[in-house]
């Protein structure tokens, strides 16, 4: 597993895309987009052959297949002892998508919400997408204590929803159940207020860290809907599909209108349902193998960017991204990310506001889930740069 000779090149170059094998020069190590360059798990793909050799590929239904449904509430239930009812999981064709069909189904034009920042920057476009506003939480941009005494500031009356991020996405924060519950307080504040809580990254925790769900802090599971998908943890993301956790019927109700299943404009492709059920109901062995080959990954990325002059890199908790701040290195991160990928042949996102937000400045993103020896490539040459 995770070794060197699992990463395929030769295929990853026609098929990785957004950021990655298939659309940079060759030669250039993409540590880009956070997509895995390994292989998926052994029962994931003979689940779908099994699938395939059926011969049907026919509508699924609309709410998404039960035993897929079944599949996400029982590992829920089992990573964070938190029981969503499989009739209100809905799958949809991404996390991204859930993240924009919640916007669209709770927010109107006019209304706000408050965005993370620094974070990935679906949140923003999603919520953009539908004409309401996004206000900017700023959070440190390493994995410091969040204090979300001043969140309250940020509340008015047409404030809908709080997006959060956990683990979030650049910085690798994994956050605490007394951060968690500090923001719960708020939340219980505000009647109106619901929080998006986006999982995608919740198995990707490295020890002594812990994931902990929002839905599990004390009464917000009713104030809660989850996103999760299984891009990150099982290398789908090609097969776009995702789920949206709700709390109640009149949540699920309210969604599932919104998402067009019923019309078949929309929908969860069968396929993609039958590659994550088997994901979580067969794959946790090769998870757990997955996160450990990520930890060393980790350390070791983390040992290398810190020995380049002028970068400085904190151990991210979770998530395998690094988010080092280079702005002692006399670049910004634009023209780094220029530098790099004509002199040393390594492609990374720029901490730019597209991107993850004002908050990223004067840093860079990395992706470490590759082989050691991809990685020990790619630092050689920027250490060479940087040296230069
Ligand atoms: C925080 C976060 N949410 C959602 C997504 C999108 O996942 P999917 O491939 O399921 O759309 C990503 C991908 O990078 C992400 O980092």
């Amino acid at each position: 597993m995770f070794n060197p000779r699992d990463v395929d090149l030769s295929l990853l170059s026609q098929r990785a895309y957004n950021l990655r094998w298939a659309t940079v020069p060759q030669g250039v190590i993409p540590l880009t987009a956070a997509d895995p360059d390994f292989p998926i798990a052994p029962p994931i793909k003979e689940a779908l052959l099994d699938y395939v050799k059926g011969g049907y590929l026919s509508y699924g239904p609309a709410e998404g297949l039960l035993s897929f449904r079944q599949a996400v509430s029982t590992d829920y239930k089992a990573k964070n002892q938190v029981e969503y009812k499989p009739e209100y999981i809905l799958p949809v064709d991404s996390a991204a998508y859930g993240i924009y069909l919640i916007c669209s189904a709770l927010l109107k034009p006019g209304d706000e919400v408050i965005v993370f920042d620094p974070v990935d920057f679906l949140f923003k476009y999603s919520v953009e997408q539908v004409g309401a506003k996004t206000l900017a939480f700023k959070t440190p941009q390493s994995e410091d204590c969040v204090d979300f005494s001043n969140l309250n500031t940020l509340i008015t009356s047409k404030t809908k929803l709080i997006c959060l991020c956990n683990p979030l996405n650049p910085t690798g924060k994994v956050f605490t159940t007394t951060e968690l519950e500090a923001l719960a307080e708020i939340v219980a504040g505000y009647d109106e207020l619901t929080v998006l809580s986006d999982e995608i990254w919740s198995d990707i925790v490295f020890a002594p860290n812990k994931f902990h769900s929002f839905s599990g802090i004390s009464r917000m599971f009713d104030r809660t809907i989850t996103v999760t998908g299984y891009s990150k943890s099982y290398g789908l993301a090609g097969l776009r599909i995702g789920s949206i956790l709700m709390p109640n019927q009149s949540l699920y109700e309210k969604i599932f209108a919104h998402s067009l299943h019923q019309s078949t404009v929309h929908g969860a492709n069968v396929l993609g349902q039958i590659a994550a059920e088997a994901a979580l109901n067969h794959a946790q062995d090769w998870l757990m193998g997955f996160v450990s080959h990520l930890h060393k990954m980790r350390d070791f990325s983390v040992q290398r960017l810190n020995a380049m002059p002028g970068v400085s890199c904190e151990a991210p908790q979770g998530c395998y991204v690094l988010f080092p701040d280079i702005s002692n290195t006399g670049f910004t991160a634009s023209e780094l990310q220029s530098h790099l990928i004509e002199r040393a042949k390594v492609a990374v996102v720029p901490g730019l506001p597209k991107w993850f937000g004002a908050g990223a400045q004067g840093h860079i993103r990395l992706s470490f889930a590759t082989s050691y020896d991809l990685l020990d490539q790619a630092f050689d040459r920027m250490d060479k740069f940087f040296k230069s």
